[in-house]
């Protein structure tokens, strides 16, 4: 029997950080080898928030790629494409935008947190506002069965649910199968101001950071808040530093820092300065394999991943004409 499809995608706007491998490609990345991976870059996407610069749409998709590959994600056994390459995307958009009840769209808890909590960018848009169907089309499209995703696109996945049974129960068919939420748990690493890690904060570690920008960010990171002067004792289980530690550094080090840090035997700035070389380390073979992937092999592979995603839309937008005999 022929695996079943799995789909993700990742708004291409700026380079990748540690809550993205955290919150999406780790999880992506053991999801590849038990099902058929469809993970993409949703350049249309982004233009729902970007559509007054857009230019750093196009600029990031080759470097995110990049980034997949060099965690580990294969495109020998995944399908890595571009949504707008693929514009039967656009056309089932359309397609489902006239069956998708606008009660749908208002009640969207993520669409109203964003608007109530985006206020440099205007997204008081048409766009913006019927973007969950553009992600169903995405989904529906391969016809997942999974889409891993983090809690604030949840409410995306049930609305493509509710989609899908309205389409099938309207043309009556069974064309589109309900895609389950495969929750991503919440990534534990906090950004260096111990807020959610994200581009927009300004808090983010990238991924593809330098070693001195590693070792500034290190020094800049929050701590254990009580912990004000050296002698005062901290504590390791709420410190952002210590979650870094418990990731990247070895079992030894993690012990003695744990135990120090309690006994207020070590300071911060040096605790920081083991931890960036931790992470420094872990890096190492991950930059190794990313200097191998030349721009025009990351061409190819999104070109192959391109047409193997084109055929099965095309053959999807065959099947929904087919239902609506249109
Ligand atoms: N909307 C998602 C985000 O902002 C990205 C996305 C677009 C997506 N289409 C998708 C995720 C389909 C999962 C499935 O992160
Ligand atoms: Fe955090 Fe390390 Fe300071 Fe303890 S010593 S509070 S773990 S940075």
């Amino acid at each position: 029997m022929s695996k079943k499809a799995i789909l993700s995608g990742m708004r291409p706007t700026g380079k990748l950080h540690f809550g993205h491998l955290h919150g999406a490609l780790l999880n992506w990345k053991r999801l590849q080898y038990d099902y058929s991976c469809y993970y993409f870059i949703a350049d249309w996407h982004a233009l729902t928030s970007e559509y007054a610069s857009p230019g750093i749409i196009k600029e990031s998709a080759p470097d995110i790629i990049k980034d997949w590959m060099m965690i580990g994600l294969d495109p020998k056994i995944c399908t890595f494409f571009v949504q707008s390459a693929i514009p039967e995307h656009a056309e089932l958009f359309l397609i489902l935008s006239m069956i998708t009840p606008l009660p749908w769209l208002e009640r969207n808890p993520t669409y109203k947190e964003q608007m109530h909590e985006i206020t440099h960018r205007d997204l008081y848009t048409y766009g913006f506002f019927g973007y969950p169907v553009l992600q169903a089309s995405d989904i529906l499209m391969y016809k997942a069965s999974g889409v891993p995703v983090g809690v604030d696109q949840a409410p995306h996945v049930e609305m493509t649910r509710e989609i899908a049974r309205r389409f099938n129960f309207m043309y009556e068919t069974q064309l589109f199968p309900e895609p389950e939420t495969l929750l991503t748990p919440t990534s534990r690493i906090l950004g260096i101001d111990r807020r959610k890690m994200s581009k927009s904060y300004g808090n983010a570690i990238y991924l593809m950071d330098s070693d001195s920008d590693i070792d500034t960010k290190a020094l800049q990171m929050v701590t254990d808040p009580h912990r004000v002067k050296k002698t005062d004792p901290g504590r390791p289980e709420v410190c952002n530093v210590f979650t870094f530690h418990e990731i990247y550094s070895g079992s030894d080090i993690i012990n003695r820092i744990d135990s120090e840090c309690k006994t207020a035997a070590i300071g911060c700035v040096e605790c920081k300065r083991i931890m960036a070389n931790s992470l420094k380390t872990y890096l190492i073979p991950f930059r190794e394999k990313r200097s191998q992937f030349t721009d025009d092999f990351v061409m190819d592979v999104i070109t192959d991943g391109n047409a193997r995603a084109r055929e099965t839309a095309r053959e999807t937008m065959r099947q929904v004409k087919e239902a609506m005999k249109l």
